[in-house]
């Protein structure tokens, strides 16, 4: 049975750190190869997770074991083209995470250093887990993840299936406007992600515009909808960061055993089926957004 890479469901760590690179003109594939298997033998060495995730295009030059459906990010506009996430596809997303935030610096900088003149550095983010796992607008931010059993079912691809042991992965840097945030009542925040602030219970009513009205995916009925099973689930893993220029938000990470459920959520978020804008488009905006595959630990020693 093919296995997962264990930072993906594992616990997550205090400190994040996520390298999205690509390659430069030129570039040595036997550079970068030699690079990531030392990089996998040094973060196990020193006990720090670390989690390879690659875009369609270096993915496609190391195995053959891709699912069907791996695209690379689009960007999404909203119809009236006020609100964009757009698309920042890179080819490699390193994600090392510890309790130890000098190991993570010392990982990546280790693999930066290796495969230096042969890829470059398109954004990097350092981030932390907040008190008990709260997004910056004070809300809970994991509740309705599957329960730690069913995460291997919901977020990995099933054995007998290619790519199995892998997981497809959406990563973004979303940023808050928390001026505007906490101009908002209470009820309005509650509102904005349908659940409670103080212990995210689910809320009775859900608006059109509340975030789970677009993410709970539900069998046969809108979005939200108390009752019928969840499909499509997502485990997410993700976590605040802030900026010395005072940029703030989230750093959103989610896992699922198929792409379709991650790209139906940002097209209702940015109401691209006709449904009402996300509440949450109104005080936050991703500065970034890309979709990876990371392959199963069986996947990589043969690929390196
Ligand atoms: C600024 C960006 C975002 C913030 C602050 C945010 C915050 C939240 C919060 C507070 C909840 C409710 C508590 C919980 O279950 O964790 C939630 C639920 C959820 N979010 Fe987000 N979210 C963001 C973006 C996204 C995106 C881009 C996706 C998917 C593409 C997504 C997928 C989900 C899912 C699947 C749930 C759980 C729904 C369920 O209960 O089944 N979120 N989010």
């Amino acid at each position: 049975m093919p296995t997962p890479q264990p930072a993906i469901l594992g616990d997550l760590e205090t400190h994040q750190w996520y390298v999205h690179m690509s390659r430069t003109e030129g570039a040595d594939l036997g550079v970068i190869k030699a690079a990531l298997a030392a990089t996998r033998a040094d973060a196990a060495d020193q006990g720090v997770n670390l989690c390879l995730l690659f875009g369609p295009t270096l993915l496609a030059d190391l195995t053959d074991d891709i699912p069907d459906d791996f695209q690379a990010y689009p960007g999404y506009t909203s119809p009236d083209g006020s609100k964009t996430a757009k698309g920042t596809q890179e080819e490699l997303l390193l994600w090392v995470h510890s309790d130890s935030k000098d190991l993570c610096w010392e990982v990546q900088h280790t693999f930066r250093t290796a495969v230096a003149g042969h890829m470059a550095v398109a954004r990097e983010t350092i981030t932390w887990v907040y008190k008990n796992s709260l997004d910056l607008t004070g809300f809970i931010d994991g509740t309705g993840n599957p329960e730690p059993g069913d995460q291997h079912d919901r977020g990995i691809v099933p054995d007998g299936e290619t790519g199995a042991g892998g997981a497809f992965c959406i990563a973004q840097r979303w940023v808050h406007d928390l001026d505007y945030w906490a101009g908002l009542s209470l009820e309005d925040q509650e509102n904005t992600f349908g659940r409670t602030k103080a212990d995210s219970t689910k809320l009775e009513v859900q608006v059109p515009t509340s975030h789970l009205s677009h993410v709970e995916l539900k069998d046969g009925a809108p979005a939200g909808t108390e009752g019928p099973a969840k499909r499509g689930e997502m485990v997410r893993r993700s976590t605040p960061y802030a900026f010395h220029d005072g940029t703030v938000g989230l750093y959103f990470m989610g896992f699922c055993k198929t792409q379709a459920p991650m790209r139906e959520r940002m097209e209702a978020m940015y109401g691209m089926g006709g449904e009402a804008l996300d509440a949450i488009t109104d005080y936050s905006t991703p500065a970034s957004g890309s979709y990876y595959f990371a392959p199963s630990v069986e996947t990589l020693d043969a690929a390196l």
